[in-house]
């Protein structure tokens, strides 16, 4: 059967990357966290003093960017690539919260973007590839053949993140994933360059009531539409 390229875009916490995930193991396709890459990024901004406090020197993390090397190495024990800052595996370190409440700013810069977008381009040029993140089926590959925008409330998507971080042993309350939850959502959908969105051909599927059984049900019987 022909490979296809699968994009899934949404909102923080609404399980996308969970049933990113099973889909391409089901179908034999590369997944990509383009999330994990923003993530990195801004690690990358903090380990460098870059981002301190609330300051944050855009012009030194942008002059930096060709020094800043990406990549997913696959872990057969998880089954999935980790993420690589400049040949370090740093799968753990960008999960942490303090990530989380700067990753939506350094993804306002359109000279991250752009970067990003083209090593995303490129992992995806031979198809057969699910990749999720917020601009997937808008900007990084608007030709894709399957598009799924994924939703649910934000108080289910907080109490998902909560579990989750608490799972990995991270220290956190309810209300602070809440409050970061609903930052970056807003600063996700409100900015400048590629702003999350629906695509117009994007098949919207909301979860607040879905199992990860019935979820996975619902998109493999798009694939198999195609
Ligand atoms: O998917 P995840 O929640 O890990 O993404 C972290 C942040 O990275 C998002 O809140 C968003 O600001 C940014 N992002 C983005 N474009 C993508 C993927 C993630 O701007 N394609």
């Amino acid at each position: 059967k022909k490979k296809i390229t699968i994009a899934i875009d949404g909102f923080s916490s609404t399980g996308k990357s969970t049933i990113a995930k099973q889909l391409a193991k089901i179908l034999g396709y590369v997944y990509v966290d383009t999330g994990a890459m923003y993530r990195a990024v801004t690690l990358y901004a903090m380990q460098h003093h870059y981002i301190d406090g609330h300051h944050f020197d855009v012009r030194k993390l942008v002059d930096d960017l060709p020094k800043i090397n990406l990549n997913f190495i696959f872990n057969p024990e998880v089954g999935f690539g980790e993420m690589y800052l400049n040949d370090r595996n740093v799968e753990w370190e960008i999960r942490t919260i303090e990530v989380s409440n700067f990753v939506s700013k350094v993804a306002e810069i359109s000279e991250v973007r752009h970067k990003l977008v083209e090593q995303q381009q490129q992992m995806g040029r031979n198809k057969g590839i699910v990749m999720d993140g917020r601009d997937i089926g808008t900007v990084v590959f608007p030709d894709a053949e399957l598009k799924i925008f994924m939703t649910s409330s934000a108080d289910t998507r907080a109490k998902r993140r909560y579990e989750e971080l608490i799972d990995k042993g991270l220290e956190v309350t309810f209300d602070e994933v809440l409050k970061n939850v609903e930052q970056r959502d807003h600063i996700d959908t409100h900015r400048e360059d590629s702003p999350l969105r629906k695509a117009d051909d994007a098949i919207e599927i909301d979860n607040s009531h879905l199992s990860r059984e019935q979820q996975l049900e619902k998109v493999l019987a798009l694939v198999h539409q195609i």
